[in-house]
């Protein structure tokens, strides 16, 4: 009699079989992309993808980071979990000086359900209530517990030719470590327009979070990089409103909305010492999770037919749906 776990590694060798396959931006053992309920997605993640989808379930507490990778996920995750924990700990010993964002707010298909079908929610989520987690899953496929419950979801997403450039600076050093020849920017930029990219194609993931936030905006705060670069104060208020946790008068004059904004910047965050040393359990080095951090890089590396295409691209994906970029 086969044990849990291999039933479960027959099951998803045999759905393998009758996805369409193709090669992403990153190549490896287990790194050619599916496409499973209408995404992108490498062999090695759909099983743990699939055991988030039908173990969990989430309590109406919960609160979620989901987003598109590349569109600031790193940053969302310090900034919820500052502004959700902080009369959880002390001001001066704040945990993002000693864990990276990642670890602090864990992955649930990348990480908590990576290796373990089961894992064992309680012990992981027993430091800090309510408990905090995210995802990179479109809305369609989320477990319907989260659906169905009072769960909050933050989605954060990004100008696509932006992240797009975001993307091939973090996959081409991934290649680099495996040894792979570098991907062109023409190969990637092809891709990208086809939507063939881990957790692709980017406009159908930003328009299913988009519409479920127009639909229950009480449940979905939808939010964009550019906005939190420009005024990062009005954002965070923002979002602590949403989380049921405003700053309160006091706070906001003694500059604790400020002192948040500061310790979750990019060039904070790129000094502290475990941002820049080891590997995060999906073997990323901590590091790469951090560049330039700037709205309109794309300007430097994309050639003009190519913004061309993706402007008619996104007028094509985002016309009629009251979102801009
Ligand atoms: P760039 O490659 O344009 O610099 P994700 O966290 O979803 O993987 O997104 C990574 C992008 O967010 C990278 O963008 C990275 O530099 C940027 N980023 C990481 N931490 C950030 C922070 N604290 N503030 C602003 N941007 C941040």
């Amino acid at each position: 009699i086969a044990s849990p776990i291999k039933d479960v590694d027959d099951e998803i060798q045999q759905l393998l079989q009758t996805l369409p396959k193709e090669e992403g931006l990153i190549s490896g053992s287990g790194m050619s992309l599916y496409l499973y309920q209408g995404f992108w997605r490498s062999a090695r993640y759909l099983k743990p993808a699939i055991s988030f989808q039908t173990h969990f379930q989430a309590f109406d507490s919960d609160v979620m980071v989901a987003t598109f990778p590349k569109c600031g996920t790193t940053w969302l995750k310090a900034l919820t979990f500052s502004i959700l924990y902080r009369s959880q700990f002390a001001r001066d010993v704040h945990p993002l000086l000693n864990f990276t964002p990642h670890q602090l707010v864990r992955f649930m298909e990348f990480d908590v359900y990576l290796n373990n079908p089961c894992p064992d929610l309680d012990n992981i989520f027993c430091v800090y209530k309510p408990r905090l987690f995210a995802t990179h899953l479109p809305h369609a496929s989320l477990p319907t517990s989260i659906k169905n419950s009072k769960c909050k979801i933050v989605y954060i997403c990004r100008n696509p030719m932006d992240m797009f450039v975001s993307l091939w600076n973090f996959t081409g050093k991934l290649r680099d470590k495996t040894q792979d020849p570098p991907l062109s920017l023409d190969e990637a930029f092809d891709k990208f327009y086809r939507g063939v990219y881990s957790a692709g194609p980017f406009f159908e993931h930003v328009l299913g979070y988009w519409k479920a936030s127009q639909e229950n905006p009480n449940k979905i705060l939808f939010l964009k990089y550019e906005d939190l670069k420009e005024d990062i104060s009005s954002q965070l208020k923002h979002l602590a409103i949403f989380l049921g946790v405003p700053f309160t008068e006091d706070e906001q004059k003694h500059g604790v909305v400020e002192e948040i904004a500061n310790i979750c910047s990019l060039k904070e965050l790129k000094e502290v010492e475990v941002n820049k040393k080891g590997f995060h359990v999906t073997g990323i080095p901590h590091t790469d999770f951090f560049r330039k951090g700037e709205v309109g890089d794309w300007s430097n590396y994309l050639t003009p037919s190519m913004v061309e295409r993706l402007d008619k691209l996104i007028h094509e994906k985002l016309d009629n749906s009251g979102l801009t970029f």
